[in-house]
């Protein structure tokens, strides 16, 4: 059900037809920024953002130093369920609200410069649960990602998680925050179906869980990692915040916090 509350108003997927592209253009005062599917010539502006201190250190799998041939493989790996998705639906079908798909065609954050240039300046992805909670235990994580998978769209029980990052040069101007609205608005919850999504946050990381609770989702667990974790850049993760949007709760819902000493 969309929540008119906290703003996930179902909007409309637009083509445009220059591109031959569909797109999700963010309410105002965004409107100059869209969210597109991820293209090759992305991985200059990608490699760019993700050698900044201000995105990288919050973020667990990112290589560090990011280099040209990591920016190859995520534009790979983003592009494909865009790819996915564009070549087996019509633009029909993509465009027509009644017909439910699994996954997301749009996954990259653009703005539109007063030119028209249209300049790559983040990610946002949700996406069947990783189950990175299960990271350090293959043979349970390889069950649990079976299991998930294998259940079709709209069962109550498939989670999903969300990843985001934006370029720092656009930080604390609300866009990510209206790009997560406008995403699962116009598509995740009346096109995919979700139900369950979580996104974690590391030590505090109180621009990510801001914009989370902007957004509606609750903080319901807490793992305290006790040095263990560490981001693939040497960060290390003190504590893990689980955030949950969760199609079943009402906004603003208060849930006690589970904290876990791992
Ligand atoms: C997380 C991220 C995507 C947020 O993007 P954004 O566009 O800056 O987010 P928004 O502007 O919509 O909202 C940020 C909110 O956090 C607040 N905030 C930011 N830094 C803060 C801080 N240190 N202390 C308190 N509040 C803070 C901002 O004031 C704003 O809240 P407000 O609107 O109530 O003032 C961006 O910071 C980012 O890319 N970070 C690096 C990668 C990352 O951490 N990704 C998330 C992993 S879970």
């Amino acid at each position: 059900m969309l929540d008119a509350k906290i703003g996930y108003k179902e909007d409309k997927l637009e083509f445009n037809e220059n591109r031959s592209e569909i797109f999700i253009r963010l309410p105002k005062p965004h409107e100059n920024t869209i969210i597109t599917p991820t293209r090759e010539s992305d991985a200059h502006a990608l490699t760019v953002i993700m050698n900044d201190p201000k995105v990288y250190k919050t973020l667990l799998s990112p290589p560090h130093p990011f280099l040209q041939i990591h920016a190859k493989e995520f534009i790979q790996a983003s592009k494909k369920p865009c790819d996915d998705i564009l070549s087996s639906h019509s633009n029909d079908e993509l465009l027509d609200s009644n017909i439910p798909i699994d996954g997301c065609p749009v996954n990259a954050i653009r703005e539109i410069k007063e030119d028209g240039r249209e300049i790559y300046i983040g990610q946002i992805i949700i996406q069947r649960s990783r189950c990175m909670r299960w990271m350090d235990q293959p043979d349970i994580r390889k069950q649990k990602l079976q299991e998930n998978n294998s259940k079709p769209i709209g069962d109550p029980h498939v989670y999903h998680d969300l990843s985001m990052f934006l370029a720092s040069s656009h930080h604390n101007r609300g866009i990510a925050t209206a790009a997560l609205k406008a995403l699962m608005g116009t598509w995740y919850i009346p096109r995919s179906k979700v139900k369950n999504i979580e996104a974690g946050v590391f030590n505090g990381n109180k621009g990510s869980a801001r914009v989370l609770e902007k957004s509606g989702w609750v903080l319901e667990e807490v793992f305290n990692l006790g040095g263990k974790g560490k981001t693939r850049s040497g960060e290390l993760i003190e504590t893990i915040e689980s955030y949950y949007w969760r199609a079943a709760r009402p906004s603003g819902t208060a849930i006690e916090v589970t904290v876990h000493n791992v």
